[in-house]
């Protein structure tokens, strides 16, 4: 709580003092003198430091709590909330003939740039525009970043890095399995990838000459034993399988663990979102049971933004050599910018505010996405982690059906089809494999076709608007699907 709010009132004005009052509060809180998550004094303290009956000041919270400024916590006093959202809850946009509607967008992907705390992130900026511009660029990244890295693992991941292992920092999760297939595989070795998986880094590794082999997900993650042979990786997400949103087991992560030592094939943990959870317990890393074998990466881009470009990667130093010896080769590395910002974050306690912010925005932004989707009997997969779930539908067909009804009631919906690995535009002659989907056991082909749905971008009013349509839309198209029309 701060000690003394800068307000000053003019006796002489025309604005009555609690109009005042409330002024002074709005302004401290949009030019960051106040912040989300302050608390502010009580009525009778303020009252007495500005010389003025508690009435005015109640009268001033009272109306900043109408406006969405202030929150009060029973037994605890009155906090400063992030700005109230300034855009009201608009009709879903219909577009006339020949007219491109802005589509109200439900990808999974993008970060709650609502939680974020604007004058927090704009302080972080300013911070780091302090930062030497002479400076050697550090090719495994700014000590003060990975510091921050290495603090944000053990609190947030449970991951005990900078033992046995080292921390990297990288311009994210995209890049940085680029660097490592550049760095430590060669052109012609073969990765295995979850299918459906992430398609950038799918595109990483075909861009470093590596073929892609599709290794199948069920209801746990990545089939251990249907990881194809002769590979010389497997990358997967084990905190949120991208994009069936499936959370790996314990005993399958065991599974994986010892078919990396039984092997030696080292696996890629793509931790993408693993900061999202929702009631469930922690399960641990894959990094934390077998450093040894497993390159860790991070990103920035779920629980701040893509704007940052910066991740992490911790693996064992023969690993983190190649990288480097790779970054000196080539010229490369991340930016130091992006690090600054998040040393600066990580430093004033800002990143853990914010975590915190994000625990408490998404719930609710979950809950009123997967009620509306259960209540009209559909499934839903994925919904204890990350940031998006997902909807199966039964044929190409219905997920076909199911974008365009989204699209022509103003809802941008995502197919599972572009995220199927076999689905790419092929660029690169070096797939070794046909989108013919055949060759999977008819359990796991349940997954193959469906609708992706992303809470967390979208500001609450536009999700508020968005959710019921695309839940209308996706109901009508499963009993359509299931009558057979
Ligand atoms: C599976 C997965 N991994 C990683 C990322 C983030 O990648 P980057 O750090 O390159 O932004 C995303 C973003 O959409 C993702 O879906």
């Amino acid at each position: 709580m701060l000690e003394e709010l800068p307000l000053v009132l003019d006796r002489d004005a025309a604005d009555p003092l609690s109009v005042q009052v409330a002024d002074g509060l709005r302004e401290a809180a949009t030019s960051g003198v106040l912040r989300a998550d302050d608390r502010l004094p009580s009525s009778r303290a303020l009252a007495q430091q500005l010389g003025v009956s508690r009435t005015v000041v109640a009268a001033a919270y009272d109306q900043l709590h109408a406006e969405g400024w202030l929150i009060g916590k029973p037994g605890s006093g009155t906090y400063l909330t992030t700005a109230p959202a300034a855009t009201p809850a608009r009709p879903a946009p219909v577009a006339g003939p020949g007219e491109a509607a802005e589509l109200l967008d439900l990808f999974p992907g993008a970060p709650c740039i609502e939680a974020l705390d604007q004058s927090a992130w704009r302080r972080a900026w300013r911070a780091a525009a302090d930062y030497s511009a002479v400076a050697r660029k550090d090719r495994a990244g700014e000590p003060e970043y990975r510091d921050a890295v290495v603090e944000h693992l053990l609190r947030h991941r449970g991951l005990q890095a900078g033992g046995d292992t080292m921390v990297l920092s990288t311009a994210g999760t995209s890049s940085a399995v680029s660097e490592f297939a550049n760095a430590a595989l060669r052109p012609g070795d073969v990765v295995a990838m979850e299918d459906p998986g992430y398609q950038r880094a799918m595109g990483a590794f075909l861009a470093a000459g590596i073929s892609v082999h599709p290794a199948p997900c069920d209801a746990d993650g990545l089939r251990v034993d249907l990881i194809p042979d002769g590979v010389q990786a497997v990358y997967c997400t084990p905190a949120h399988q991208f994009p069936l949103g499936a959370r790996m087991p314990a005993g399958r992560r065991v599974e994986l663990v010892e078919f990396a030592r039984r092997t030696g094939i080292p696996i890629i943990e793509d931790d993408y979102d693993g900061e999202l959870r929702y009631d469930t317990a922690p399960l641990p890393l894959l990094a934390a049971m077998a450093p040894d074998v497993v390159i860790h990466l991070g990103t920035t881009s779920k629980i701040l933004s893509p704007a940052l470009g910066v991740g992490w990667l911790v693996a064992a130093p023969a690993v983190v050599n190649s990288v480097l010896i790779y970054r000196e080769r080539t010229g490369s590395g991340p930016s130091p910018a992006g690090q600054h910002v998040f040393t600066e974050l990580a430093r004033h306690g800002d990143l853990a505010r914010h975590l915190r912010r994000l625990r408490r925005t998404l719930p609710p932004r979950r809950e009123l996405l997967v009620s509306a989707l259960r209540r009209r009997g559909l499934e839903v997969l994925g919904d204890d982690a990350g940031s998006h779930v997902v909807v199966p539908l039964p044929s190409a067909a219905a997920e076909d059906r199911a974008v365009a009804e989204g699209r022509a009631h103003g809802v941008a919906l995502d197919g599972l089809a572009r995220h199927h690995l076999a689905a790419q535009d092929d660029p690169y002659p070096r797939m070794p494999f046909s989108p013919n989907r055949s060759h999977l056991p008819p359990a796991l082909g349940r997954h193959t076709f469906g609708i992706i749905l992303g809470y967390a971008a979208l500001p609450m009013a536009d999700l508020s608007t968005a959710v019921p349509i695309a839940a209308d839309c996706l109901a009508r198209v499963a009993a359509a699907a299931h009558a057979g029309t």
